[in-house]
C-alpha cells in the first residue's frame, strides 16, 4: 500500500515542490455526519474534507461501523483513497460492538456483542470498507451487560497479533470498567461525551482514572450535538443566554469558548468533531493554540451548571 504522491502535492498541484510540514494538531475529525447521517458528501466531497483537515494538522479521522447506517466506512474509504493521500500520513479510528439494524445489516433488535467472533468479523469488514490494511485504533462503542472484561482483552490481543489493528481503546465505558480491563490489556484511549454541555467526567473519575492508566481521553459531540444553535428546552436557551453573555464578554464564538473549555485541561483532551465543513473546523486550531485562564474556565463551568461551585 502507498502513494507516489502526499496529500500535499496533489492539494497544490506543486508535484515537484516539497511539502511544506504542518504541526500535528490535537483535534480528531468525526465522520458520523459526513455521509448519509449528515452532509451526504461524495467520494470528492469526503476527499476535500480529507485533504482539508490534513492542512490544517489534522491527521486522525474517527469512524464507527454503523456510521450512515453502514456506509459511512465505505465512504471514507473511497475518500482517502480519491484523495491520494499517503496511508502513513492519515490515523483510522473506528468502533464496533453496536448490532443496529441497516439496510445492510437487517438486525432484529438493537444489541451490543463484544464477543471474538463478532469483533474478528466486524474488523474485517471494517478494513474492506476503508479500504486499508490495518485500523490504527478500535474502540469498542459501548460496553455490553454481557461482557466478560478477559474475553475481550484476550480478543485484543489475538487481533493485535494479525497486525490488522495497532491499538485498542473504549467508548462510554464507565470509569470502574475502564480501571478493570486497563489491567488486563494497554488500552490507548477512551472516547466519551464530554463538552460544556455534558460534563460529569470532570467529576466522575473518567478522567482521573484514563489518565492514570495511560488512556487518552477523545470527546465525542464537543459542541453538544449542535445543540447551541437548536435549543430544545426553556433551560437549554437560558444555557445558551448565559454562554452569550460569556462570550461577548471575551469576544468568542460559541463554538470556540466549548473548544477552550476541552483544551484547558492538562490531560490534553483530543475533541472529535462533527462538522462537515471545513471553516468550522479550523476554529479548533485557533483555540488549541491560544489558552484560557482558570478563572474563565469555572465562568464556562457556571454559566453552564447555571450556579457556581459548591
Ligand atoms: N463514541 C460515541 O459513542 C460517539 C457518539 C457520537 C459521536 N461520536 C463522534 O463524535 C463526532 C462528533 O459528534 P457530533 O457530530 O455530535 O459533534 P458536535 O461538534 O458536538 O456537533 C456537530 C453538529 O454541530 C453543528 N455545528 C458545528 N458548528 C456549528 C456552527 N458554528 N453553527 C451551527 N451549527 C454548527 C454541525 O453542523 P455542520 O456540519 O453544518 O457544521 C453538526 O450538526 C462524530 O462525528 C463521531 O465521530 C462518537
Amino acid at each position: 500500500m502507498g502513494f507516489a504522491h502526499s496529500y500535499q502535492s496533489v492539494a497544490l498541484g506543486a508535484k515537484k515542490k516539497k511539502p511544506k510540514s504542518v504541526k500535528t494538531m490535537k483535534t480528531i475529525a468525526g465522520t458520523m455526519r459526513w455521509g448519509t447521517w449528515g452532509a451526504n458528501l461524495d467520494d470528492t466531497g469526503y476527499a476535500k474534507m480529507i485533504t482539508g483537515c490534513l492542512q490544517l494538522g489534522i491527521d486522525t479521522f474517527d469512524n464507527a461501523d454503523i456510521y450512515g447506517g453502514h456506509t459511512t466506512e465505505t465512504g471514507f474509504g473511497g475518500g482517502w483513497r480519491a484523495a491520494r493521500v499517503d496511508r502513513s500520513k492519515i490515523k483510522i479510528i473506528t468502533k464496533c460492538g453496536i448490532k443496529m439494524n441497516s439496510e445492510v445489516f437487517p438486525y432484529s433488535i438493537k444489541q451490543y456483542d463484544t464477543t471474538y467472533e463478532y469483533i474478528e468479523s466486524s474488523v474485517n469488514r471494517s478494513l474492506r470498507e476503508l479500504q486499508t490494511d490495518y485500523i490504527d485504533q478500535l474502540l469498542i462503542h459501548r460496553p455490553s451487560p454481557l461482557m466478560d472484561m478477559e474475553d475481550l482483552a484476550n480478543t485484543f490481543k489475538e487481533i493485535e497479533g494479525t497486525g490488522k489493528v495497532r491499538s485498542f481503546g473504549v467508548s462510554n465505558f464507565t470509569p470502574y470498567q475502564i480501571d478493570i480491563l486497563a489491567e488486563l490489556y494497554p488500552l490507548a484511549a477512551n472516547q466519551i461525551e464530554v463538552s460544556v454541555i455534558k460534563h460529569s467526567a470532570f467529576t466522575d473519575d473518567s478522567l482521573v482514572l484514563s489518565a492514570a492508566n495511560g488512556l487518552e481521553i477523545q470527546a465525542w459531540s464537543p459542541l453538544g450535538g449542535g445543540a447551541f444553535w437548536n435549543a430544545k428546552t426553556e433551560e437549554q436557551q437560558k444555557q445558551i443566554n448565559r454562554f452569550k453573555l460569556l462570550c461577548d464578554r471575551y469576544g468568542w464564538s460559541l463554538d470556540e469558548m466549548a473548544y477552550y473549555f476541552l483544551f484547558h485541561h492538562h490531560i490534553g483532551i483530543r475533541p472529535v468533531t462533527g462538522t462537515s465543513k471545513i471553516e468550522r473546523i479550523k476554529t479548533t486550531i485557533t483555540c488549541e493554540e491560544n489558552q484560557i485562564t482558570d478563572q474563565q474556565w469555572f465562568e464556562i463551568y457556571e454559566a453552564s451548571r447555571g450556579f457556581e461551585v459548591a
